[in-house]
């Protein structure tokens, strides 16, 4: 059975949408984590999905890629007009759907080249040979010009380099709908720009890219369309033309712009409570700084990805990371390292950081 899923364009062209996702609905215990979500996506588009931590954006794509299968969740997929259902990652990525989730998720043990292919190491039959392997990454690396060795082992990568293994991955399975959950939250500017051009290259290809991140400037950069959720509901739609920062915001945020930050009878303190000396934060050595308790760290100049590892490509070993232990000191304790600060909650994940984020390397203050 095939589903009419088409739109009408501006200029009366009926254009079809390459996914729906239809009153999608999922319930963890206690958490009602989507609510009737209505999604719509067009073939070729860059579609950006907006909202703030718990909105449900990970949610839904997990359920688009078969984490959450078939049955776990109310609701339908619709892929390029044919209702889909998906009990599996391996199953959706044989539909054509590529993920790239917001964990970290790599094989530490194991090189680039077999992180990338792993799941395909038998060709026709045989278990490919390891040169074949290499060559095969090496080449499919150059293609999309991401620059690792594909002999590196994964566990020698710092968190960028993990997250270029983790987009290789979705891309070598050459996915019609690829999916970046906040897989720019990792990676530098030049890394972002990179991954900003092989979009639009698989765009003019026809692969339709849906992805998440917390960067509005991004947003502008390449979106065609963007969905706000709030909730676990889509609560506004964006066309290209109808982009502004103060309409997204005030959808993800539920009121406002003017409202942003609600009056509040609070003080500042002036005790210290976090002090950062001379940390490498996004390439940018010797930050130092320090906050007061009740601050709000987003007026930090270090509200920023916060890296522990070396400035300079490359050099991801624990011997070569700053150190954290002489570095980092909060609310009088000395926190040894970026593992210390996750038990300290200060990244626990609620800014922007992934709980893996953080353990493999990366917080955001
Ligand atoms: N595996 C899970 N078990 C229980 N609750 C979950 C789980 N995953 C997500 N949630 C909850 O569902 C809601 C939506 O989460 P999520 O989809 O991760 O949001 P987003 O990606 O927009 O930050 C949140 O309240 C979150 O705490
Ligand atoms: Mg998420």
């Amino acid at each position: 059975m095939t589903v009419d899923t088409r739109e009408r364009h501006p200029t009366g062209e009926m254009l079809p949408h390459v996914l729906e996702m239809r009153r999608i609905s999922k319930q963890f215990p206690g958490v009602r984590a989507l609510d009737n979500v209505t999604l719509h996506v067009r073939r070729g588009h860059i579609h950006a999905l907006l909202g703030e931590n718990g909105a449900g954006k990970s949610t839904l794509m997990k359920i688009l890629d078969g984490v959450y299968p078939a049955g776990t969740f109310g609701g339908e997929i619709i892929l390029a007009g044919i209702p889909i259902e998906l009990h599996s990652p391996h199953d959706a990525q044989r539909k054509g759907i590529g993920y790239v989730p917001q964990e970290i998720n790599v094989l530490q043990g194991l090189t680039v080249a077999e992180n990338i292919f792993v799941g395909h190491w038998v060709d026709r039959g045989f278990l490919v040979t390891f040169r074949d392997l290499f060559a095969r990454a090496s080449q499919f690396l150059k293609q999309i010009n991401i620059d690792l060795d594909p002999h590196r082992l994964v566990s020698s990568l710092n968190a960028s380099e993990r997250q270029l293994v983790m987009i290789a991955r979705a891309m070598s399975t050459r996915p019609s709908v690829l999916i970046l959950d906040e897989s720019t939250a990792c990676l530098t500017q030049d890394e972002a720009d990179n991954l900003f051009r092989i979009l639009r290259l698989l765009q003019q290809q026809g692969v339709t890219s849906l992805f998440i991140t917390h960067k509005l400037s991004e947003v502008f950069e390449l979106a065609d369309r963007a969905t706000v959720m709030r909730d676990g509901a889509v609560v506004a739609h964006f066309d290209r033309n109808q982009l502004n920062e103060n309409d997204i915001v005030s959808a993800m945020i539920g009121r406002k712009i003017e409202n942003f930050y609600p009056s509040r009878d609070s003080t500042v303190g002036h005790e210290e409570v976090l002090r950062v000396e001379n940390l490498t934060v996004c390439r940018i050595d010797g930050l130092t700084n320090s906050l007061a308790a009740k601050a709000c760290p987003a007026v930090a100049p270090f509200h920023c990805l916060v890296r522990a590892g070396r400035s300079t490509r490359g050099d991801g070993g624990a011997a070569n990371r700053p150190r954290l232990e002489r570095d980092i000191d909060l609310d009088g304790r000395v926190a040894a390292t970026v593992e210390d600060l996750a038990g300290m909650n200060i990244c626990d994940g609620g800014h922007g950081a992934p709980d893996a984020a953080s353990r493999q390397g990366c917080l955001i203050l």
